[in-house]
């Protein structure tokens, strides 16, 4: 193959890897557009100065409705939630992350791990060493990413259900809808 043949299969290769990644992004952008929220009774509020560092979790609670389709449907329901600043920066909403604490498993009320000294060994035999903040679930080890409560590790069928954050002023991050599906199997 000639010098410049080379460097046009060389450059068809990257360009085609490129279009590979920005669809791969597009699809993954998509898919969690798809996810839908309901808005809560009233928004929970978490004071901005709780969560200027990032990786520290601070806890909330908030009241929603489970919706018509539900086993129980139209009764308020209670969640304990945890949110975090996932990076350093402005103050906008997509800084920062809530997800309900409740592990779709059994219903534990999973911990927010910021020393990786305390995962437990199950886990790190399963995904190795971690250097990084986590949910885990106390009853059976389902782990979970700090950000976006997407599942690691364990048998909870899925990530940890969402909130939205909504708004952020300055006093407050507001926290005003959460993820359909936890108000179906409240
Ligand atoms: S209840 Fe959380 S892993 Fe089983």
């Amino acid at each position: 193959m000639t010098t410049r043949a080379a460097a046009f299969t060389r450059r068809a290769f990257l360009v085609g890897l490129a279009t590979l990644i920005g669809f791969g992004r597009r699809i993954r952008a998509q898919v969690e557009d798809y996810t839908r929220y309901q808005p809560l009774v009233r928004p929970a509020q978490v004071a901005l100065e709780d969560l200027m560092t990032p990786a520290r979790a601070f806890p909330f609670t908030a009241d929603g409705m489970t919706l018509p389709s539900a086993a129980q449907p139209n009764q308020p329901v209670h969640f304990n939630g945890m949110v975090v600043r996932t990076s350093k920066g402005d103050n906008s909403a997509d800084r920062f992350k809530a997800v309900c604490l409740k592990c779709p498993h059994e219903g534990c009320d999973v911990d927010f791990i910021a020393d990786p000294g305390r995962i437990p060994s199950e886990v790190t035999d399963a995904l190795g060493h971690l250097n990084e903040a986590l949910y885990i679930c106390p009853c059976h080890n389902s782990t979970f990413k700090m950000g976006d409560g997407s599942k690691l590790f364990g048998p909870a069928p899925r990530g940890l259900y969402r909130f939205k954050v909504t708004a952020v002023n300055e006093t407050a991050v507001e926290i005003g809808a959460i993820e359909e599906d936890a108000l179906l199997i409240a």
